[in-house]
Order: structure tokens, then C-alpha cells, then sequence
């Protein structure tokens, strides 16, 4: 029975992977794994995907992706549970919102109202923010977290053909948003600025290739999609009164009227270039798979190149090994079953 990993997976994209896998033709037993850090969430969600699919294996792994020994912990229970895993979905991700930027939503509404509305720019991200670890909240949540688990599961991965005939498959979900301006070497980890939403989906982007150039050998593809625009729990921690319907009400109207297919909306359009690079016969780590959607919402798949930087990439990777092999020796709690 072929397994999928999904992290982030009680709401939003994650559980809309969840679902779309879970109603694949191609693949009738499908086993999902939810890796959430509220695994009170993730059984909420968990019970949702059996009433809809009640011949389903579901199952709950703690993971917070900005911790180590969580990461860590969430390796050895999913390695214990599962002989082989197929599909590893990189998908959990936040952007520490401390506020709204008045004075950008005035400029980005007076110069670029459409590509300001595909933007965060109405947002104000906190800085300073570090883990208990040392990391960047925002990159050690939506990068290195990430990097970690691939890692620790990439042995549980390798093999020629997985269980339903293609390589296994890490999938990260990146962002239009990722942005090389936003990016700075001299603190990659983006402690200090005020992008560092856009600056971590950057470097999914430039960390994609080179990884897969690693994991290939082994029978490993790593591949990035990208879920277009889309009315989640993103917002969640801004509590603006009727945000979210009005959020919703401008996306309909430039997918409907103005007719941009990267207005997805709903997490089920989101989640179809996830599935496709994951179930796709083939794949290739220089494309960035997108999410789209036509004027009525029915969802496609979009193939633009990804652009990498070959130095950038490679510089990353090798802050991220030096990490992760100074963290690899700490200490962890053994998992708790759930
Ligand atoms: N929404 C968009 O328009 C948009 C556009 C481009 C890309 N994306 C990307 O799509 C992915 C899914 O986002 P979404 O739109 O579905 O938003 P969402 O509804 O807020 O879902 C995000 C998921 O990530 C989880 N998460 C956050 N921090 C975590 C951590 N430290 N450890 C483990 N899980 C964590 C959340 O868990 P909790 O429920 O516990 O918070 C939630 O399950 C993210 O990578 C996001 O960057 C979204």
C-alpha cells in the first residue's frame, strides 16, 4: 500500500492533498499520513477524511516542522510505522504576521492592484523571531524543518520504483511570493528583515534541484508545486472582522470576471499540482508545477520553469548540512504514540 507524508495536513492544502489522494482512481489504497504539530487538529481532520472515505488508513504523526527534536521524534514513529515511504508532501508553512501594513496596501493598491492582491503585501512580518534551536521561526517552519525530515526518512524513500511504480517523490509546496530580492546570504535564515515568508519560499525554490540531484541516485525525485491563491486558515492570526470574506469576494472577482487562473480559491484547486508532481508518470526538478484554475474553478496544472541559481542553491544546501549535522547530535524524547 503506498504511504504519503503530508505535513501541515489538518487543514487548508495539506488535508486538500490528503483528500485528492485519497480519491485517486489511479491508486485505489491509498495510506496517509497527517503530520501536524496540533494533533487535536490532525484528528479532527483525520475523522473527516474516514466519514468520507471509511476504507481508508489514516494516521496522525505529531510533527512541528520548527523544532529538531520534533522533527526528529516525528522520523522515528513514521520509520517505525512505515517500511517504505512514497511520497513525502513538504507542505506546512507560516508567515509570522504582526500586523497589517497600512502604508503598503495604499501603495500596493495605487501601483499594481492585481499582482498586490497575489502578494503580502498588505503585511507586516515580525523579525527577530528564533526558535528554541537558534533557527529563524520562519525559515526552520517552512525550510529547514523540512530539509531535516527528508533526511531522516530519505533511507525509507530510496529504492527504484515505489509501491505504485513511479520514484518516490518530495513535494514541497512553494509560493509565487518567493522572492530573490528579499533574499540576503549574510543572514539566509532572515532573522532580521522583514520578508521572511518571502525569502523561505525563495529558498524552496533554489533548494529544490540540487536536492534532487542528491536524492536521484537513491530513486528520490524532489520536485516544487505551488498553489496559486488561495482562502485557507493562512490569515487565521489576523482577527480583522469579515477579512476573510472579503479576502474571498476580491479573488472571485479577479478569477471570475478579470479571468486569472491563479486565483485557485479553494484548497481542493490548490492542492492539484501538489498531486500531480507526486502521481505524475514523470517529473522535472527545473519545473515548477502551479496550481490553476478557470473562470467556473475547474482546476489545471500550469509548467513553468523554475528558476534556480545553481550557487545560490548550492551555498544553502551546504548551510543546511552544516546544520543539520551540528543538531544531529542533540538529545530527544522518544516519540509518544498516538
Ligand atoms: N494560502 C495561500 O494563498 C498560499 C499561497 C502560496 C503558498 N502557500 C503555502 O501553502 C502551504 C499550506 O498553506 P495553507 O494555505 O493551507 O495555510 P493553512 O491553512 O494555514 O495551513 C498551514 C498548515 O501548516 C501547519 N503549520 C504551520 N506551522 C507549522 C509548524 N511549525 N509545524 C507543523 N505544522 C505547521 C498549520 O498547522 P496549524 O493548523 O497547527 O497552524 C497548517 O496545518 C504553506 O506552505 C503555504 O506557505 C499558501
Amino acid at each position: 500500500m503506498p504511504v504519503a507524508v503530508i505535513t501541515g495536513a489538518n487543514c487548508g492544502v495539506g488535508l486538500a492533498i490528503a483528500r485528492r489522494l485519497l480519491s485517486s482512481d489511479c491508486i485505489p489504497s491509498f495510506s496517509v499520513v497527517l503530520a501536524c504539530r496540533n494533533t487535536s487538529k490532525a484528528a479532527g481532520a483525520r475523522t473527516l477524511l474516514l466519514e468520507e472515505y471509511p476504507q481508508a488508513t489514516v494516521d496522525v504523526v505529531e510533527l512541528d516542522t520548527s523544532s529538531v527534536a520534533s522533527v526528529k521524534r516525528a522520523a522515528i514513529d513514521i520509520r517505525k510505522r512505515y517500511q517504505r515511504i512514497d511520497m513525502l508532501f513538504c507542505n506546512a508553512g507560516a508567515m509570522a504576521i504582526a500586523g497589517i501594513d497600512v502604508g503598503g496596501i495604499v501603495r500596493g493598491l495605487a501601483t499594481q492592484p492585481v499582482a498586490f492582491f497575489e502578494s503580502s503585501q498588505a503585511l507586516r512580518q515580525a523579525r527577530g523571531q528564533v526558535t528554541g534551536d537558534g533557527l529563524g521561526l520562519t525559515f526552520a517552519t517552512n525550510v529547514f524543518g523540512h530539509f531535516l525530515l527528508i533526511a531522516q526518512l530519505a533511507d525509507a524513500m530510496a529504492s527504484d520504483k515505489s509501491s505504485f511504480g513511479n520514484e518516490a517523490r518530495v513535494v514541497w509546496t512553494g509560493s509565487a511570493t518567493a522572492s530573490r530580492q528579499q533574499f540576503r546570504r549574510s543572514d539566509y535564515q532572515h532573522v532580521w528583515g522583514g520578508a521572511a515568508y518571502e525569502s523561505s519560499k525563495f529558498i524552496v525554490d533554489q533548494i529544490a534541484e540540487p536536492l534532487d540531484r542528491r536524492l536521484r541516485a537513491r530513486g528520490i525525485r524532489c520536485v516544487v508545486a505551488e498553489p496559486g491563491n488561495v482562502c485557507s486558515n493562512f490569515l487565521g492570526s489576523l482577527t480583522v472582522p469579515l477579512l476573510p470574506l472579503l479576502v474571498a469576494a476580491v479573488f472571485y472577482l479577479l478569477r471570475t470576471v478579470a479571468g486569472i487562473s491563479r486565483f485557485t480559491i479553494t484548497p481542493d484547486c490548490a492542492a492539484v499540482a501538489c498531486c500531480h508532481a507526486a502521481l505524475a508518470p514523470a517529473v522535472d526538478p527545473r519545473i515548477k508545477y502551479h496550481s490553476r484554475a478557470t473562470r467556473l474553478g475547474t482546476s489545471y496544472v500550469e509548467e513553468l520553469p523554475l528558476r534556480g541559481c545553481k550557487s545560490t542553491g548550492e551555498f544553502l544546501l551546504s548551510r543546511m548540512d552544516a546544520l543539520a549535522s551540528t543538531l544531529a547530535d542533540q538529545q530527544i524524547d522518544q516519540p509518544t504514540a498516538i
